[in-house]
């Protein structure tokens, strides 16, 4: 599938951190990335790797305190959403850009029926008369095919299964037309047949509407089904960048290779790096230098010094002072003259 063009992103998010506390090392830390109108962008990497806060600090939700926006800019179609005062958050969210998340009920409110809070979210942000936002609640009900819709209209969220009530924040998320959906992780928690629906479900509504989409995921299935372009985070970093392809099929980054071999239906390179031992750092006891460093076979002193993220191929980066590994594997060969 060729991706849309980035030529005008509607998403141009540069420097992003967040910090927590008064710690020292930025706990989400110089993120960038754009995103055109109908790209979707998988962020993956393994839990605790900062892909949560990055999204809620674009959505302006991060609990502060403890967490603050320690830097960097996110143009929303111009408007940088990292200086946005919360009343004016208020306005675009679930409006111009919405989130879904794992769990349907963080989105839903148990003591409203589903039609009632779809069509106040409508009320709200287009400022249409009741009935018409009633209509637009039926109608999205209907999209995001839940059966007998007019019936669950007037139901609340706990007479629906796991798998409708997704439907219905996803109905919801979709009823304003945002131009950026952030999907975190919301397929994780539903068995596999639901999942497989869900996500075409996504990928049908999406290219009906043009919106952008950040899928938050720690599921390489789910990038391979969904991705047009792919950042791998570690410890806060976006360690590795590019379209779906490149990632896939040349991984640059150690911690890239590691989480391709440890799916073996999409492994490559097994003969390197077979899993990724170790956990991820806590925060604030990241290594000075790449934060990969205390799980990296290929570390050497020259990682002490933080790396940035450097084109290596056409739409691909990568924050590895050592990539391409086939030079380090080459010196390495010299040096011991095998
Ligand atoms: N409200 C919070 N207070 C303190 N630490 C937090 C808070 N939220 C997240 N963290 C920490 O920030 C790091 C990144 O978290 P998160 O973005 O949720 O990771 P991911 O979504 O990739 O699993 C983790 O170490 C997590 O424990
Ligand atoms: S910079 Fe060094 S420690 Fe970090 S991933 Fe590359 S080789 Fe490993
Ligand atoms: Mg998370």
């Amino acid at each position: 599938m060729p991706s849309p063009a980035d030529a005008l992103p509607i998403l141009d998010v540069d420097g992003l951190s967040v910090r927590l506390g008064k710690m020292d090392q930025n706990i989400v830390d110089n993120v960038s990335f754009t995103l055109a109108p109908g790209q979707t962008l998988c962020v993956v990497g393994e839990s605790g790797c900062g892909k949560s806060l990055t999204a809620l600090a674009l959505m302006g939700l991060l609990q502060s305190p403890p967490l603050s926006i320690s830097g960097g800019t996110a143009r929303l179609g111009g408007e940088d959403l990292l200086s946005m005062q919360p009343a004016d958050f208020r306005e675009i969210r679930g409006g111009r850009m919405a989130m879904i998340f794992q769990e349907p009920m963080t989105s839903l409110n148990p003591g409203l029926r589903i039609g009632e809070q779809i069509a106040e979210s409508v009320r709200r942000h287009k400022g249409v008369s009741r009935a018409a936002a009633r209509n637009r609640a039926l109608e999205m009900l209907r999209r995001v095919r839940i059966p007998a819709p007019e019936k669950r209209l007037d139901e609340y969220p706990h007479q629906l299964s796991g798998g409708m009530r997704q439907r219905a924040m996803i109905a919801m998320a979709l009823a304003n037309d945002p131009e950026l959906l952030i999907a975190d992780e919301p397929t994780t928690a539903l068995d596999v047949t639901i999942q497989a629906q869900i996500l075409d479900l996504m990928r049908v509504l999406q290219s009906e509407t043009g919106a952008a989409m950040i899928m938050i995921t720690h599921d390489l299935g789910v990038v391979a089904e969904m991705a047009d372009k792919v950042a791998v985070m570690y410890g806060g970093h976006i360690v590795e960048a590019g379209s779906v392809e490149r990632i896939f099929t040349d991984p640059q980054h150690p911690y890239t290779i590691g989480l391709m071999s440890s799916m073996p239906s999409l492994g490559r390179r097994q003969d390197r790096l077979v899993t990724v031992p170790g956990v991820v750092p806590q925060p604030g006891a990241m290594p000075k230098g790449c934060r990969f460093a205390t799980r990296c076979p290929f570390r050497t002193e020259a990682c002490e010094t933080v790396p940035v993220l450097r084109p290596c191929g056409e739409g691909h980066e990568v924050a590895c002072i050592h990539a391409p590994l086939e030079n380090l594997a080459a010196r390495d060969l010299r040096e011991t003259g095998t």
